[in-house]
């Protein structure tokens, strides 16, 4: 037997803030299986609230070191560090009779204060929309970059492209001729690179979709939503058309959503429009998890940086707005062939700096899904 209690480690891992939830780890209840064999060796599991938590190594060694200092007798200190994707708040309280039990994959449910039903999907924890205030500033290379940079992680995640006018999904991972199977009336996702894929562009062909408008339009994105067996889902990225007209609005509104990112680029035009975006979210209430900044500089061969459309605008705007900032990506031609050859430029170059400033922005976004999520009482 040792002589080291479970309650010594209890006590010591009781010190250990959750950086982000301000509150300890043992409160939190994120510390499992403290084991103690008979030659003085501890082991436990952190249970993080993200597998793509950017703080998991700092929060490792703090478990380590406050554990050998209130107990220098163990023998060895060993820590596996685990996770549990918290759910939106949106899951908790806000509707009466929550459907367990039914065999329907997704359910209406209601938003609270008389709103309108919004969809919520039962198996689908987080559903994170990606917007911008117009085309082309790379919300789509974000949003494909983001689900696979999660993924990659180990997290459970979906990417539904809902860009009616221009669908790039398909071509952004090489699926051009690719057509969904329908299994007891749902569409199954096609996976690609560990993400679980949706576009409208695997179903209409282009000319068909530019035809439609408002109500077609909308309902035809909620199919894309609900007609989908996606299973279970820690993520569920949505690539939203760009702008913030009557679609976007109606799709925000719908949508039982964790949160919305915003993609922007440094340019002053592109911030106007992003004004418009902030606006749109904060009118229906959805939680702004940050503004995103894309083609933030170019990396001139001697390493210095050009800042082609101007300087950290979307960290200023984020600034301005009381919004966090989750992080800049630069211009890279890779960036570029990545998303014309089918292959997302975190999977062709891993190790290139693009890549490095991808992730973090993924790890920045789970974080702020996370902290989010802390807030409701049921997590
Ligand atoms: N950081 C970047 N560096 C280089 N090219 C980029 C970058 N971000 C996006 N692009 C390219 O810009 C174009 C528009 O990007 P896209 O993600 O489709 O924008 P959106 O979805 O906002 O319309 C694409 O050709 C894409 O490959
Ligand atoms: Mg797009």
């Amino acid at each position: 037997m040792s002589s080291i209690q479970e309650s010594q480690i209890i006590s010591a891992l009781a010190t250990v803030m959750e950086p982000d939830l301000g509150r300890d780890l043992i409160t939190l209840g994120m510390i499992e299986n403290i084991a103690i064999d008979d030659a003085d060796n501890v082991s436990f599991t952190v249970v993080l609230t993200t597998p793509a938590c950017p703080m998991k190594e700092s929060i490792k060694q703090s478990c380590i070191d406050a554990v050998r200092a209130a107990v220098p007798e163990a023998a060895t200190v060993e820590v596996t560090m685990d996770s549990k994707v918290t759910s939106s708040c949106s899951h908790h309280g806000k509707n009466g009779g929550h459907g367990h039990g039914g065999h329907g994959h997704n359910h209406e449910a209601h938003g609270g204060h008389g709103a309108p039903r919004k969809i919520e999907l039962e198996n689908v924890k987080n559903i994170i929309a990606v917007a911008s205030g117009k085309g082309g500033v790379g919300k789509s290379t974000v949003s494909v970059n983001l689900a696979v940079s999660l993924a990659a992680t180990g997290a459970k995640v979906g990417l539904i492209d809902a860009d009616l006018y221009g669908p790039s999904i398909p071509t952004m991972f090489g699926l051009l001729d690719t057509k969904p199977e329908l299994l007891d009336n749902k569409l199954i996702p096609i996976e690609k690179y560990g993400v679980k894929l949706m576009s409208i562009g695997f179903l209409v062909d282009s000319e068909t979709a530019l035809i439609w408008r408002g109500p077609m339009a909308s309902s035809a994105i909620r199919q894309l939503i609900t007609d989908v067996d996606w299973q279970e889902l820690d993520y569920l990225i949505f690539d939203l058309p760009p702008g913030t007209g009557d679609i976007q609005l109606t799709l925000v509104q719908a949508l039982a959503l964790t949160g919305a990112v915003i993609v922007t680029t440094p340019q002053d035009v592109a911030l106007a429009d992003v004004s418009k975006a902030v606006t749109m979210f904060r009118k229906v209430e959805v939680p702004i998890l940050g503004v995103v900044e894309n083609m933030s500089w170019y990396e001139l061969p001697d390493g210095t940086r050009d800042y082609i459309f101007g300087r950290q605008g979307g960290e200023k705007f984020a600034k301005a707005n009381a919004l966090p900032f989750l992080g800049a990506i630069p211009i890279s031609s890779s960036i570029r062939e990545g998303g014309d050859t089918g292959k997302p430029f975190i999977i062709s170059n891993p190790d290139a700096p693009t890549s490095a400033a991808a992730k973090l922005v993924a790890g920045e976004i789970a974080r702020q899904v996370s902290i989010r999520n802390a807030a409701c009482d049921s997590n």
